[in-house]
Order: C-alpha cells, then sequence, then structure tokens
C-alpha cells in the first residue's frame, strides 16, 4: 500500500512523456492490465487483515481511477496532436494563385463585333440571330435570289443535304425576323457565315453583321446617314472620307457599296487597296419589293433599308491586320496584342 502515491505518480509522469499512441497502449497495459501493477494490488487485497480491506479497496479504485483518467486525457491530447500534424502536411492556401496563368483576352474578331453591336444599340438597333443551318427558300429564295443565279451553284454555297445549306451570308435573318414581327423594325443581325472559297482574302467561315430598318419613310438618304456615322464613329475619325458605289444585290434595289478612303496610302493608291484608294467595306440598299411581299409586308406602305458588313474586314482596317487567317490560326502572339 506504500507504493500505491509512488504508483500513481509514476504512472502520471510516464504517460505525460509519451508522444505516439502504440506506446501509450503499451504503459496502459503496465499499470492496467492483466498483470499490471494496479491490478496485483487489487489481487493482493485478500492479504489484508479483513478490516483493512474496505479502506485500501477504495484507496485502490481511487488511484485506478486516476489512473484511467490520466490514460484517457493523454490518447485526447495525442490524437489532437496528430490532427494538428496532418493538417499542417496537407495544408493548402486555396487563395494563392495558379503556377503558369495567363490573363486571357477577347478575340479580336469578338472585340470588332461587340463594339459593332454597341455602336448600333446606341441608335436604337436591337440585336436578332438566326440559324446557321438554313433552307434555300431562307438563304435565297425569299431574298429574291432566282434559281439560276451563280450564287447558288456548289461553287459557292456548302450543302448539308438535298434542302439544307451554311448560310452564305446573314441576310436570311432579315427574312426570319419579317416573318415574326411587324414593321416598324430596326435590327442588326451577326453571325457566322460559310463560304467555299480560302485563299489570301477568303476563309471558309467569317463572321458578317446584317442590319435592317423597316419603316413607313425609310430612304437611301437615311442609309447613307446611318451608315456613314457608324464608320465615323467606328474608326473614331470626324473626317472619315467614304463613297457610295452602285452596285447590285438581288435582294435591294436600288444597291450600292459603300468604300472607305484607304488607311495605308490616304486615297493615292497602294498595295493594300489594289491602287485604287478606297477599301470596300460593307454592301447595301433598298429593300427589294419582292422581298417585303414575301414576308408579307406591303411595299406600297413600307420602305426599307439593309446592309451586310464583314467584320473580320473592319476588325483588319481598325487594327491593321495584314492578313486574314491570322485570325484563325489561334497563335498567341498575335492574340495577346488584343489583350
Ligand atoms: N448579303 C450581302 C453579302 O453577303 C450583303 C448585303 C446585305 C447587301 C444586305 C445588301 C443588303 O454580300
Amino acid at each position: 500500500m506504500e507504493n500505491l502515491e509512488t504508483i500513481l505518480q509514476q504512472a502520471l509522469q510516464e504517460f505525460s512523456g509519451i508522444s505516439h499512441a502504440a506506446e501509450l497502449e503499451h504503459a496502459k497495459a503496465r499499470f492496467l492490465g492483466k498483470g499490471g501493477l494496479i491490478t496485483e494490488l487489487l489481487k493482493s487485497l485478500g492479504k489484508l487483515p479483513p478490516e483493512q480491506r474496505p479502506a485500501a479497496g477504495n484507496r485502490i479504485n481511487e488511484v485506478k481511477q486516476a489512473v484511467e483518467d490520466a490514460l484517457i486525457a493523454r490518447r485526447a491530447a495525442l490524437r489532437a496532436r496528430e490532427m494538428d500534424d496532418e493538417l499542417q502536411q496537407e495544408a493548402l492556401d486555396v487563395t494563392l494563385p495558379g503556377r503558369g496563368m495567363q490573363q486571357g483576352g477577347l478575340h479580336p474578331v469578338s472585340l470588332t463585333l461587340q463594339r459593332v453591336e454597341n455602336l448600333f444599340r446606341t441608335i436604337g438597333f436591337t440585336t436578332a440571330t438566326g440559324p446557321e443551318i438554313e433552307t434555300e427558300f431562307f438563304n435565297f429564295t425569299a431574298l429574291n435570289i432566282p434559281e439560276n443565279h451563280p450564287a447558288r451553284a456548289m461553287h459557292d454555297t456548302f450543302y448539308v443535304d438535298d434542302t439544307h445549306i451554311l448560310r452564305t451570308h446573314t441576310s436570311p435573318v432579315q427574312i426570319h425576323h419579317m416573318l415574326k414581327n411587324a414593321p416598324p423594325l430596326r435590327i442588326i443581325a451577326p453571325g457566322r457565315v460559310y463560304r467555299c472559297d480560302f485563299d489570301v482574302t477568303h476563309t471558309p467561315m467569317f463572321h458578317q453583321v446584317e442590319g435592317l430598318w423597316v419603316d413607313r419613310n425609310v430612304n437611301f438618304a437615311a442609309l447613307k446617314d446611318v451608315l456613314a456615322t457608324f464608320m465615323q464613329l467606328f474608326f473614331e475619325r470626324d473626317d472619315l472620307a467614304f463613297r457610295f458605289r452602285p452596285s447590285f444585290f438581288p435582294f435591294t434595289e436600288p444597291s450600292a457599296e459603300m468604300d472607305i478612303a484607304c488607311f495605308n496610302c490616304a486615297g493615292s493608291g497602294c498595295r493594300v487597296c489594289g491602287n485604287s484608294g478606297w477599301l470596300e467595306v460593307l454592301g447595301c440598299g433598298m429593300v427589294h419589293p419582292n422581298v417585303l411581299m414575301h414576308v408579307q409586308i406591303d411595299p406600297e406602305e413600307f420602305l426599307g433599308f439593309a446592309f451586310g458588313l464583314g467584320v473580320e474586314r473592319l476588325a483588319m482596317l481598325r487594327y491593321g491586320v495584314p492578313d486574314l487567317r491570322l485570325f484563325f490560326e489561334n497563335d498567341m502572339r498575335f492574340l495577346k496584342q488584343f489583350n
């Protein structure tokens, strides 16, 4: 019984010095296990005179309880430390920036599309869209392009099957929009178009923005005004020189093409403008009465103008890009310049 206090102190000291769970279980066995020091003491109670047994038994049990408590506390402490260590090792700072990350940016064609849309929005045009796979009716017939027109030949047009094609221009969106909405109408329709053509100045896919304004008193003067204002704003030049040249489109009458003075040579003639001093930027005209009749709009009551501009062409002129194919090669050295 004199050992009891020593045993308790010994246990407490030993437990507190242990830093591994397995070691702790080992130490537990030495005190509380089958042949453990405290267990042995309990067994030896029988050797005491009967009147001393209850007091001695109580005391041994108190010590046993104290040892067990110390054991449990140490176990918890070791467990907590293990967990801390694990957390330390697995620590991951999710707020750190990734390695090798680079700032992205919009493609110059997207930037140009956004710019065109924003400018037309300020003069009251909303945006409409249409499918890229079209029927011949929407792409040609409804636009007054007769059966035997060269634009219908396999040469220009990608055929999906006997009746479906990839749209060759954004003009079919005019038809979709006029079938679904009553005039007055004022829309632009940006999107991809496809032509079976590939060289320095042509890619099989490119972007156009279609414009359409239908109302009771729209005229050619309004068309010129809208497009001249747009070009001046787009190129940020009040003194931008431009001209409208008579042209032909089956779906407009009269038709014209708009040229702006060559940026490179300011009109004197160079390689960029093919020595003409002018750069063609869009096709336009007054909507042909046949087109209006196809969509049940009375050409006696309503007039309209339409235009179609090439987005890559505008982007090349605005940013001074010399080769159309640069837009489609996705060379990072080229794209980075637009970030
Ligand atoms: N759709 C014509 C083209 O692709 C452009 C255009 C649109 C011309 C609207 C006149 C009016 O070339």
